[in-house]
């Protein structure tokens, strides 16, 4: 398998001074990650800083969206050539409260992973179901619609290149965690899906991970690192994590 991915979704937090902080002491713990890659995805306006900050460390950033588009008159819009002209190495694409606050389809995620991965940036394509939807029994449904709206538009060679992140969204900002058996089931069925093109895709889960429950989900075959929101934005939970993630 590739190298496993622990990766911190800042979201909207935090300011200048606290974003290259945060940045600084990651890069200064670095040692910690050796066997595991580490990508941090701050606010688009504090990239630039924390790029500069993590420079010559092993910690690599990413963005949390771009626009589907190369160049033109889209105000407000970042590209994804402007992320990788300033140092990015990985983008978030579809996130859930990309496609539940900004009404982002699974044809324009679509989109921007295939963008994304033309001006030379790692998309992590998100994908999960809605509390409902778990209910409802229709996680496997979900998934694989969200999925096969990347393959149909890029194929599955270009999908496995990028990452797989599993984010049920009833567990993301609540608190409450998949059970590393439900991730660990989802993980499966989604690699099943890549067939054997899928065997080195890293499936991130996503969802409530923390210090206390990461080394559970990571212990898993086919969880090949986290996606973590709200715990990584403090330095000493973060680098907990993704040490649990070199040992599991
Ligand atoms: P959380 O967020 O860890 O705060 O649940 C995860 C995410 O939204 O990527």
């Amino acid at each position: 398998m590739t190298k496993p991915l622990v990766a911190g979704n800042w979201k909207m937090h935090g300011n200048a001074n606290t974003a290259a902080e945060l940045a600084t002491h990651l890069a200064l713990h670095d040692s910690a990650f050796v066997g595991v890659e580490v990508v941090i995805f701050p606010p688009a306006v504090h990239l630039d800083r924390v790029i500069t900050a993590a420079a010559s460390s092993m910690v690599s950033v990413g963005a949390q969206n771009m626009s589907q588009w190369a160049s033109g008159a889209y105000t407000g819009e970042v590209s994804g050539e402007m992320l990788n002209d300033i140092g990015c190495d990985y983008v978030l694409v579809g996130h859930s409260e990309r496609r539940a606050l900004f009404a982002e389809s699974n044809q324009v995620v679509a989109e921007k992973f295939k963008a994304a991965q033309q001006q030379g940036l790692t998309p992590i394509l998100c994908v999960g179901e809605s509390l409902q939807q778990h209910q409802q029994g229709q996680t496997v449904k979900v998934v694989t619609e969200q999925i096969a709206a990347v393959t149909d538009l890029v194929g599955t060679k270009s999908l496995c290149k990028g990452v797989i992140a599993y984010e049920p969204v009833w567990a993301i900002g609540t608190g409450e965690v998949a059970s590393p058996e439900q991730a660990q089931a989802v993980h499966t069925e989604i690699r099943s899906q890549l067939g054997s093109q899928g065997a080195n895709t890293r499936i991130i889960y996503g969802g409530s991970v923390n210090a206390t429950n990461a080394g559970a989900l990571f212990a898993q075959p086919d969880i090949d690192g986290g996606l973590v929101g709200g715990a990584s934005l403090e330095a000493n939970e973060f680098l907990k994590i993704a040490q649990l993630m070199v040992q599991g």
